[in-house]
């Protein structure tokens, strides 16, 4: 069953900025948010190369220097911000989750939860 769970202020994430959220306080943020050309974007934290494998090295890391792609710094694999669609290193061809956003009528940015595919084990 999906479920709406607010993650932020829509003012809170600056243009070619990402942030983690752990909406299921699992101690593992399990989704991110990027913020492109003003539109916000949500992704599973969950490299599609290696099942599991969150994309960051430090918590909030999900950019390269530019902020112009989303990278996992496990084996480098670059993804396209807008599509998730992997552009370089082992995902080519591999798209990370996309997570659907609302923004309320106050600026909260929600997102769609499925326990089973945001949670953490
Ligand atoms: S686990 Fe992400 S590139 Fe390998």
């Amino acid at each position: 069953m999906t479920r709406s769970v607010r993650l932020c202020h829509v003012d809170e994430l600056q243009e070619r900025c990402a942030r983690g959220f752990d909406p299921q306080q699992s101690g593992r943020d399990a989704l991110f948010l990027v913020r492109l050309d003003g539109e916000l974007h949500g992704w599973l934290d969950r490299c599609p190369h290696e099942g599991d494998t969150p994309l960051p090295y430090r918590r909030h890391g999900y950019l390269n220097r530019d902020g112009t792609r989303i990278v996992c710094f496990a084996h480098g694999g670059q993804f396209d911000i807008a599509t998730g669609q992997g552009l370089a290193g082992p995902c080519l061809g591999l798209a990370l989750t996309r997570v659907a956003l609302h923004v309320g009528s106050a600026g909260e940015v929600l997102a769609d939860l499925d326990p089973g595919a945001a949670g953490r084990p």
